[in-house]
C-alpha cells in the first residue's frame, strides 16, 4: 500500500502557491477577486512555513547531520516571505506599491521553494523511512487544518541560529 509522504505534501503545497500566484496575475484588474485570493494565498504561505518549522525541519535536523545550514537558509527565506506579507499588508489591495510587495512576496516564495525541492525535499527522501513520512504526513496535514487562515500560529520572524540551537 502506498503511504503519504510528508515531502510530497510540501510538493503539492507548492504547486498551488505557483498557481495562485498565477491566479493573482490573472485578476489583476478585479480588486474584490484580488481580496480573496490574497487572503487565502497569503495565509497559506505564513502556515505552510509554520508547518514546516514545527515538525518538518526539526526532524530533518535528527534525521541528517548536513542539515544544519539547509536549515538556516529555509529560516532566512521563511523570514523574507513574512517579511515581504507584511508588507502587503500595509497598502491597498491592487496599488503599485501591494503589488511591489506580492513580487517580493512570488519572488522570495519561488526562490525558497526551488531551494526546498532541490535540497531538504530529497534529502529527507532518503534518510527518512515510510512509516517516518507517513508520521510525519499525518501531523503536517492536521497542522493545517488546524490553523487554517493562518488561526493560532505566530508570523513573527525567527532567529536562524536560535532555531536550529532549540531544535537540534
Ligand atoms: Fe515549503
Ligand atoms: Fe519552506
Amino acid at each position: 500500500m502506498q503511504t503519504t509522504r510528508v515531502t510530497d505534501l510540501i510538493r503539492l503545497d507548492h504547486v498551488w502557491f505557483r498557481s495562485q500566484f498565477a491566479a493573482l496575475e490573472t485578476a489583476r484588474d478585479d480588486r474584490d477577486a484580488l481580496t480573496s485570493l490574497w487572503a487565502a494565498l497569503s495565509a497559506r504561505l505564513e502556515v505552510h512555513a509554520a508547518a514546516e518549522e514545527a515538525l518538518f525541519y526539526p526532524r530533518l535536523l535528527k534525521d541528517d547531520s548536513d542539515s544544519v545550514d539547509d536549515t538556516k537558509d529555509a529560516i532566512k527565506d521563511h523570514n523574507e516571505i513574512r517579511d515581504a506579507i507584511h508588507d502587503a499588508e500595509g497598502h491597498r489591495i491592487g496599488d503599485d506599491a501591494w503589488w511591489q510587495a506580492v513580487n517580493a512576496t512570488e519572488h522570495a516564495n519561488t526562490e525558497h521553494m526551488e531551494e526546498e525541492e532541490k535540497g531538504p525535499l530529497i534529502e529527507f527522501d532518503h534518510a527518512a523511512s515510510s512509516d517516518e513520512q507517513a508520521q510525519l504526513a499525518s501531523a503536517f496535514a492536521a497542522f493545517e487544518t488546524e490553523h487554517a487562515g493562518a488561526r493560532g500560529i505566530s508570523t513573527a520572524d525567527k532567529d536562524p541560529e536560535e532555531y536550529v540551537e532549540d531544535n537540534s
